[in-house]
């Protein structure tokens, strides 16, 4: 794990929304293992992919005994409001959405919920019991199809290319006039292309190691020319718990801060094909795919902006990173 242990001398009340999901686990997992932090998990546990992996982040999460689990759906209002009423949260990290750029073409209704009417729910109930440091996920897609690399923060981002990135951009906003309004301290992490252990069954690495495992065909998109930012998960919850701490100036009109959480070393999904074949030493067998409609080509984060605020900051190799996918996926499938 990079970046090493925080020593914390003291601990908060955090809630982390999505703790099932696969970030939500590795953050409440890393703040258990490295900090004296209470961590409070809310997920519904949805079945947008195998509810048996969340369920085994969670029962791993249950061992540590400062983990404490809910389940319900957070477009619940009341039942969200008794939750933060009972338990004195200092900080709200919003990890739970729907995720997934394609389904959202055909299941826009569950991005209208999760993204936006539980965004609200989450963010007007953080105001209301004064939480002082709201985090929550945004993602690359909200770049749309920008052609100048690397994606700055300040870059424009008024022309998402599919409902999820809309709704992402719509978290954003929100987020921007809570802390113009009320001065909650929020901060957004743009996530590009996360990876790892543990990872979502519906994203590409998950899918490539599972069929040329059991020598079926993979779907290469884009003929595999798309270049995407892939980030290791260790490197992403590192910054998440440095970012907890982060102080804006006090005097500060507008406490909102935007990150790129990527790696800046774009690679193409061929390429990335190509490590997963090495490591399983077994070739792919391909079935080529076109272009679909609502993703981007490119993504490629410029990580100036939080390496400043972090000062220094550690990027896991692509080659390390699907390494340490593999000997998990081989541990936990057999
Ligand atoms: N993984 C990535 O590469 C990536 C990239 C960009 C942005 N993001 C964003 O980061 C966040 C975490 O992503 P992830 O990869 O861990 O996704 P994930 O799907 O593994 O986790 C999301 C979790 O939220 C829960 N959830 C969804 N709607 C809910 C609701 N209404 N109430 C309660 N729980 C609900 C789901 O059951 C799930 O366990 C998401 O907001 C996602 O959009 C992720």
């Amino acid at each position: 794990m990079g970046g090493g242990p925080l020593y914390e001398v003291y601990f908060m009340n955090i809630l982390i929304t999505g703790c099932a999901g696969f970030i939500g686990y590795h953050l409440s997992k890393y703040l258990l293992d490295n900090t004296n932090h209470n961590i409070y998990g809310i997920d519904s546990i949805n079945n947008y992919y195998d509810v048996k992996i969340k369920n085994k982040r969670i029962l791993i999460l249950k061992k540590n005994r400062r983990f404490k689990f809910y389940k319900f759906n957070l477009c619940n209002k009341s039942s969200l409001n008794n939750n933060f009423k009972r338990n004195n949260y200092r900080i709200v990290i919003n990890l739970a959405a729907q995720a997934g750029v394609r389904h959202s073409i055909k299941h826009p209704d569950e991005y209208f919920d999760s993204n936006l009417k539980a965004f609200y729910n989450i963010i007007n109930l953080s105001r209301i019991y004064n939480i002082k440091h709201f985090i929550y996920a945004s993602s690359s897609s909200v770049y749309g199809d920008l052609k100048k690399f690397p994606l700055k923060e300040n870059n424009r981002t008024d022309s998402p290319l599919s409902f999820y990135a809309a709704t992402k951009k719509c978290n954003e906003i929100i987020a921007y006039s809570y802390s113009n309004i009320y001065k909650l301290q929020c901060t957004g992490l743009r996530f590009f292309t996360v990876y790892g252990p543990f990872g979502r069954p519906d994203m590409a690495l998950y899918k490539f190691v599972k069929n040329i495992h059991s020598n079926k065909y993979i779907d290469m998109n884009n003929n595999g020319k798309h270049v995407r930012d892939w980030t290791y998960i260790d490197d992403v919850v590192v910054q998440i718990s440095k970012i907890i701490n982060l102080k804006l100036p006090k005097n500060s009109k507008t406490p909102h801060n935007i990150f790129n959480i990527g790696s800046n070393n774009p690679k193409s999904l061929k390429y990335f094909l190509k490590i997963i074949e090495k490591n399983l030493n077994k070739k792919a067998l391909i079935k080529y795919k076109r272009f679909q409609i609502g993703d981007v080509y490119k993504t490629h984060a410029d990580n100036q902006k939080i390496i400043k605020y972090l000062k220094k900051e550690y990027y896991t190799s692509i080659e390390k990173g699907v390494r340490e996918y593999i000997a998990w996926y081989k541990d936990f499938y057999g």
